[in-house]
């Protein structure tokens, strides 16, 4: 996997790329990753890569010749200009912005099958549109959060995708991949001591029952799902004993609520397979009864149920 990094400040990669992972990859031959500073490809004497906006306002903005003229050094203007035209990439030339589209772990697969990615790394307000109208084929944010920069989140892109490239994690990858707990939050992890300050790590994980376990981590996730991002279920792939184990904790007072998040559409999904998963001929009606009540109708509805927008990837990835 080769990554180009354009950016205006090279030194921040320094000492994320020699200690991590990332460096690792780079040590194992399984990973490249160049740096450019675009202000080598800024023209005149003074090598400048930024001006006041166009219309006013505050702030100021990356220029574009800077950053077309490096994205031509490094790919070729042909093939620049060739991705843009066709619409079909080869190489990912990816903006990162606020203002981009959500980062996420197929997001990420996605760029590993490519092989080579290129991150271009906004500062100060922002970049002039036209970087993204002629070259960019992406644009990437990795939160709905402002940073000052695109450098952390490109380090946060170059991670990911290095994570998913074959032999980086080793056994590790294989291990994750199998997991039953593919599109769920993670289950708690435990390890020596077995009792620290009074908390002790629960029985069932030394009871040395296989099956026990891997169903006590299934449900732990299920449960953290529910609780934290009840927006995943509507994607996961789930099992019969799953949705079982889910009704149960639906019963529990306020978890019905968390499915708000999903929407009705998505309930109405949820409570189907629910159905489908064999539960009784009455369980899609009892389980869509329960999250229905839970929701104010249309007319009594005095404020918007606001949950936010999901911050989830589409992904059945392990999270
Ligand atoms: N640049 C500044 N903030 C960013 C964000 N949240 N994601 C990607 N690039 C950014």
């Amino acid at each position: 996997m080769r990554f180009d990094i354009l950016t205006l400040f090279p030194a921040l990669f320094d000492s994320v790329f020699s200690d991590s992972i990332v460096k690792r990859a780079i040590d194992a031959g399984r990973v490249e990753i160049h740096i450019h500073n675009i202000r080598d490809y800024a023209p005149g004497k003074h090598r400048v890569t930024d001006d006041t906006p166009y219309g006013g306002g505050g702030g100021m903005v990356m220029k574009v010749e800077p950053i077309v003229l490096a994205l031509e050094a490094i790919l070729g203007a042909e093939r620049v200009a060739r991705q843009k035209e066709s619409g079909i990439v080869e190489v990912p030339i990816v903006l990162l912005t606020p203002a981009g589209r959500l980062f996420n772990q197929s997001i990420a697969h996605e760029y590993e099958a490519k092989g080579r990615l290129v991150l271009i790394c906004g500062r100060y307000e922002g970049v002039d549109e036209r970087v993204a109208e002629l070259a960019a084929t992406d644009e990437l944010s990795i939160g709905d959060y402002v940073l000052s920069g695109g450098e952390i989140p490109a380090m946060v892109v170059v991670e990911a995708v290095t994570r998913l490239v074959p032999g980086v994690l080793g056994d590790m990858r294989a291990l994750v991949e199998d997991s039953h707990a593919r599109g769920l939050l993670e289950y708690p992890h435990y390890t020596r001591p077995f009792i620290f300050r009074g908390r002790q790590v629960p029985e069932v994980l030394v009871s040395g029952d296989h099956a026990r376990v891997e169903r006590w981590r299934r449900e732990q996730a299920l449960r953290r799902t529910l609780e934290r991002r009840p927006e995943l279920l509507a994607k996961a792939p789930l099992s019969a004993a799953d949705l079982r184990f889910l009704a149960e904790l639906l019963r529990e007072k306020g978890n019905a609520a968390k499915l708000e998040a999903l929407g009705i559409d998505a309930i109405r999904r949820f409570a189907q397979a629910l159905a489908d998963a064999n539960l009784g001929p009455n369980a899609e009606d009892e389980v869509l009864g329960q999250v229905l009540d839970l929701f104010p109708t249309e007319d009594d509805k005095t404020q918007g149920a606001d949950v936010g927008e999901a911050n989830a990837g589409p992904d059945n990835e392990p999270i």
